[in-house]
């Protein structure tokens, strides 16, 4: 009973030192454990008489339970301070300012192609849009551009398997826009378009919008004052003129490449214009009637024009940029003075 005593004494001091949880189980097994010191002192019972056994053996499960709830009392207070200790280191000061935050803004194509659905929006036109994933029907063959037509080997077209293709221009969308309705229409189409050529002046994606307008009695002079109007609305320029040169598409006929004044030099002549005074900003058109008739329009009653312009083209010209590449780089140095 002597080293009864003297053994609880000695768990309670190491009990009390025990700084951590684990210290903690390391005192239980020393004691409590299968080789433990009072685990000990129970298989010593079986060395004592009937008598003293009966009272030993009380004793030892006695201190036993003590000590068992003692280890309790201390886990419990060790887990309360670990658990207080992790509360305060990990405390957040709700109070404090917060740091600067950066708002994001829109990307100069997406502002540019705001910017003229906007303008056109105001004359009439509606948006349309199409896959960017197309097939040759309506990337090609619906446009008069038949399977052997030599402007198929122009167009750098990305094909994919199935005989899918990536679209070379937005032109498809007039075909699956008037397969769908009836004239008169009078559709914008923006988006992507993919062509298999890369240097300083070409990306293999791009931005094009498409113009299409289709009525009775559309004429060159309905293109003519509408793209007047919209470039004299996109630059701020109230006397920019327009020039139309004689040009090719197989789906207009007549064809035009549309020239502007140039709004660097307000066609004096200078680098950016290449002393012509004159800018190339798109291509159009009178939809060529085979191509009303491959989507079901009466190429008798109805005329209509076509046109198709670079995004990036304008977006540079606007913001006086002179690297296409910047536009697909993402540095927010450049991004950010767009917000
Ligand atoms: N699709 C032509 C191109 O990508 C542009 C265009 C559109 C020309 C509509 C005429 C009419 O170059």
């Amino acid at each position: 009973m002597q080293s009864l005593l003297e053994l609880m004494g000695q768990a309670h001091e190491q009990l009390s030192q025990a700084a951590s949880l684990a210290a903690l189980d390391q005192v239980r097994v020393h004691y409590l454990g299968k080789s433990g010191l009072l685990t000990g002192q129970l298989k010593q019972l079986g060395k004592l008489s009937p008598d003293e056994r009966k009272a030993a053996g009380q004793e030892i499960n006695n201190a036993k339970q003590v000590l068992i709830e003692a280890l309790e009392a201390r886990r419990e207070s060790l887990q309360a301070e670990a658990l207080n200790a992790r509360l305060q280191s990990e405390a957040v000061d709700v109070t404090l300012p917060g740091r600067g935050m950066s708002q994001g803004g829109l990307h100069p194509i997406t502002l540019t192609i705001q910017r003229m659905s906007e303008i056109f929006g105001q004359l009439g036109f509606e948006m349309a849009e199409g896959p960017e994933i197309e097939d040759d029907f309506h990337n090609f063959t619906a446009l008069n551009i038949p399977e052997t037509h030599p402007a198929r080997a122009m167009h750098d077209t990305f094909y994919l398997e199935n005989g899918l293709l990536l679209r070379t221009h937005t032109s498809p969308v007039q075909v699956r826009y008037l397969m769908n309705h009836k004239p008169p229409v009078r559709v914008i189409a923006a988006g992507r378009v993919y062509r298999c050529d890369s240097d300083m002046t070409h990306s293999p994606m791009f931005h094009q919008m498409e113009g299409l307008m289709v009525d009775t009695d559309i004429t060159f002079a309905d293109l003519k004052g509408i793209l007047k109007t919209f470039f004299r609305e996109f630059f701020e320029v109230d006397d920019l003129e327009t020039r139309f040169r004689a040009s090719f598409f197989p789906f207009t006929e007549p064809s035009a490449e549309t020239d502007i004044t140039c709004v660097h030099c307000q066609g004096k002549g200078c680098r950016v214009c290449k002393n012509t005074g004159w800018l190339e900003v798109m291509g159009c058109g009178m939809v060529h009637p085979n191509v009303l008739k491959n989507v079901g329009v009466d190429s008798e009653a109805y005329t209509g024009f076509a046109f198709g312009m670079g995004v990036e083209r304008l977006a540079m010209l606007r913001y006086q940029i002179n690297d296409l590449r910047v536009m697909f780089d993402n540095d927010v140095r450049f991004l950010t003075q767009f917000h």
